[in-house]
């Protein structure tokens, strides 16, 4: 193996990361299962605080020896309320009358907890840290370095990625436009950074970083044209959520073994911030209030209380069915089965493209 290849600096024998997945899929389970078939798991932090940080990273090691990574948001974060929430606070009570919950309250936002979630993934020392909505100061990058983490940064245009080469991150994730879940644009339009994954990775690759290819990545076709269009690994999310180790809601795993041909939609309904998913009642409803809508994290905040109801009365319509455009060709296999597949498909395109 290039000892300079990012597999060889990860330590990890597959090309395969499973994408963190926020807000409960990306398990201990989930991520060590990965870790243990040869691919990397990636813990997502983002939402959890320290402690739980802590004890997840605890967890994953108790389950594995094998490298693994926690992700955070780095940005993105506006702690306080940009708007008037009269009308949002309005739509959400008629929602909370109907679900049969308390009316809800203005969340209180507290400030951005990134810095003290570092803390602890710099105390733990996980192979791979990565990062999205943002970069992390220079003083960050450096601690991050000093603790011999592999750092990986989010990218959704050629010049964000750019700018991580120059923030000297490892390695570029390359987000398409067809991923699953929260884009991590923090530049620019967000309409302008809606590039197609092999477009973006292709892009990125040709300034010499390295790059992880994500988004829309369903099969070992899809790896295989990733690896040929210059990343060095992929990430997948949405190929992930329906494993038995995901702590998805079992409505939303349904919801994505049952999704037909591409219809997702991005929308900031749930969360303040444009996201991919499923589309359902709730995205259909917020459609005539886009100007309302708070942004994120309090929007996300707001809407939770309603979410956790919905995933508990296995109520699809008001839940955030996150999911890329390959939604419909998800598999509902143990994680460490799915990356076996998914190496084994690899090799035959690969050998395939080989024979032509
Ligand atoms: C349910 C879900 C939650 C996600 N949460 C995070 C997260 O916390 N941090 C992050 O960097 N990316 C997150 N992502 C995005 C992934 O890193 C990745 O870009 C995306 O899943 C790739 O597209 P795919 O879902 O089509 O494979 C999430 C994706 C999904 C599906």
């Amino acid at each position: 193996m290039d000892t300079d290849s990012l597999l060889h600096r990860l330590g990890i024998e597959h090309p395969i990361i499973a994408a963190p997945m926020g807000g409960g899929p990306s398990t201990p389970e989930l991520v060590a299962a990965v870790s243990e078939a040869g691919g990397m798991g990636c813990l997502a932090g983002a939402y959890l605080t320290p402690e739980q940080i802590d004890g997840e990273i605890r967890r994953v090691r108790a389950l594995t020896g094998r490298p693994f990574a926690v992700n955070l948001f780095a940005g993105g974060y506006h702690a306080g309320i940009d708007r008037d929430p009269a009308p949002m606070l309005a739509l959400m009570r008629e929602v909370h009358g109907e679900l049969g919950l308390p009316a809800p309250e203005l969340p209180a936002i507290p400030p951005d907890p990134f810095e003290a979630q570092l803390r602890v993934v710099l105390d733990a020392r996980p192979a791979a840290f990565s990062f999205t909505f943002g970069i992390p100061t220079a003083d960050a990058m450096g601690r991050l370095r000093a603790a011999g983490i592999v750092v990986l940064g989010t990218a959704t245009t050629v010049e964000e990625g750019r700018m991580l080469a120059d923030a000297s991150v490892d390695a570029v994730i390359a987000q398409g436009a067809e991923a699953g879940a929260h884009r991590g644009t923090f530049t620019g339009d967000f309409d302008a950074a809606m590039v197609p994954t092999l477009e973006l990775t292709a892009g990125i690759a040709a300034t010499g970083v390295p790059v992880v290819a994500s988004g829309g990545l369903m099969d070992g076709r899809d790896v295989a044209a990733a690896l040929a269009a210059g990343a060095q690994a992929v990430q997948l999310g949405t190929a992930f959520v329906p494993c038995p180790e995901s702590g998805a809601a079992e409505v939303y795993k349904q919801a994505i073994l049952a999704a037909v041909d591409d219809r997702t939609v991005v929308t900031r309904a749930f969360s303040g911030r444009h996201a991919r998913g499923i589309e359902n009642d709730f995205i259909q409803r917020m459609r005539t209030h886009a100007g309302d809508i708070l942004s994120f994290p309090a929007q996300n905040t707001l809407t939770r209380p309603m979410r956790a109801a919905a995933a508990k009365r296995g109520e699809a319509g008001y839940l955030s069915l996150w999911a890329g455009t390959g939604a419909a060709r998800a598999r509902r296999l143990p994680a460490a089965e799915l990356v076996r597949v998914l190496v084994d498909e690899l090799r035959e395109a690969q050998a395939a493209a080989g024979a032509s």
